[in-house]
């Protein structure tokens, strides 16, 4: 059996390896929400104890929030084909697995040591090509917009670790070198920052959210260009992600929507556009 790959991660890096998590726990079950057997491989090739995180509610949050940013960017792909999508804070996300057209031009955006451990397991390809760098630094960026357009950019579970002045730096850079891409990213209201502490999984590690947006039309006023053009929660996702939860989790979703409506409506996932300027 080969050797386990132990992973010299940061803070804020370590966190990756929730939602990795969550995925392979999610493969593993027989009424599979998604199916993402690299994240089952990644975790047993991993040397971590990922056993930390079992049972937490918050696994399952975590994968309805990557089904519905799925499906933005399949959205995005079906009317452009040959656009570019971008992950940035991609951790060791499959969404380029999941999503790929054939044509898509991607990019995996992530700090050094995060993409120096991706590289272990993915390499760069003529359509797909990873970038190490924080999303703070404008690189990324330049580096992007040699791609052809339109652009989707997806942050996941990335941009609610930074305070908010690096938050509008992100949105400021996008909107200036990516005019009238879109942008797909989660917000955390105060209420939720400050019982992070008490989170099921986040506990588990020493990260913390900092980035608190009470109203998600908040980007909207930091004169980036930025416009929201759609809000969900866990309880209103649209459509396509609803109807493939297995009736468990609809019950589930519907019991927390009534007993934790403050805690649901608090975290919010949300499209922006950047308008051209
Ligand atoms: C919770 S993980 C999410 C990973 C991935 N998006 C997913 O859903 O599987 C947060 C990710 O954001 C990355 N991140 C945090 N701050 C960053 C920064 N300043 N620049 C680039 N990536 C960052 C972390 O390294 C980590 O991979």
């Amino acid at each position: 059996m080969a050797e386990k790959r132990r992973p010299e991660l940061g803070t804020v890096q370590e966190t990756l390896l929730i939602p990795l998590y969550a995925r392979a726990v999610e493969t593993r079950r027989q009424r599979e929400l998604l199916h993402d057997p690299r994240a089952v491989e990644m975790v047993e090739a991993i040397d971590y104890d990922f056993t930390r995180f079992d049972g937490a509610k918050s696994l399952i949050g975590a994968n309805l929030r990557t089904l519905l940013l799925d499906t933005w960017v399949r959205r995005f792909l079906a009317e452009h084909p040959h656009g570019t999508v971008v992950e940035i804070g991609t951790g060791l996300n499959t969404r380029f697995e999941r999503v790929d057209n054939g044509t898509v031009r991607w990019f995996d955006v992530d700090l050094p040591d995060v993409i120096a451990l991706r590289r272990t397991f993915f390499d760069d390809t003529e359509r797909r090509r990873m970038i190490a760098g924080s999303v703070t630094d404008p690189d990324w960026v330049t580096s992007v917009a040699d791609s052809p357009g339109p652009y989707f950019v997806v942050a996941e579970a990335v941009l609610i670790y930074l305070e908010e002045a690096a938050v509008q730096d992100v949105f400021r850079m996008i909107g200036e070198k990516l005019p009238g891409s879109l942008l797909a990213l989660e917000t955390a209201a105060g209420a939720m920052i400050d019982a992070q502490d008490r989170h099921d999984v986040l506990s588990k590690v020493d990260a913390r959210m900092h980035w608190r947006c009470d109203d998600p039309s908040t980007p909207e006023r930091w004169d980036t260009g930025a416009r929201l053009v759609e809000t969900t929660t866990l309880n209103t996702l649209p459509h396509p992600v609803r109807d493939r939860l297995p009736w468990s989790y609809r019950v589930l979703l519907s019991t927390m929507g009534t007993l934790r409506r403050r805690q649901i409506e608090a975290y919010r996932f949300n499209l922006y556009r950047m308008e051209a300027r």
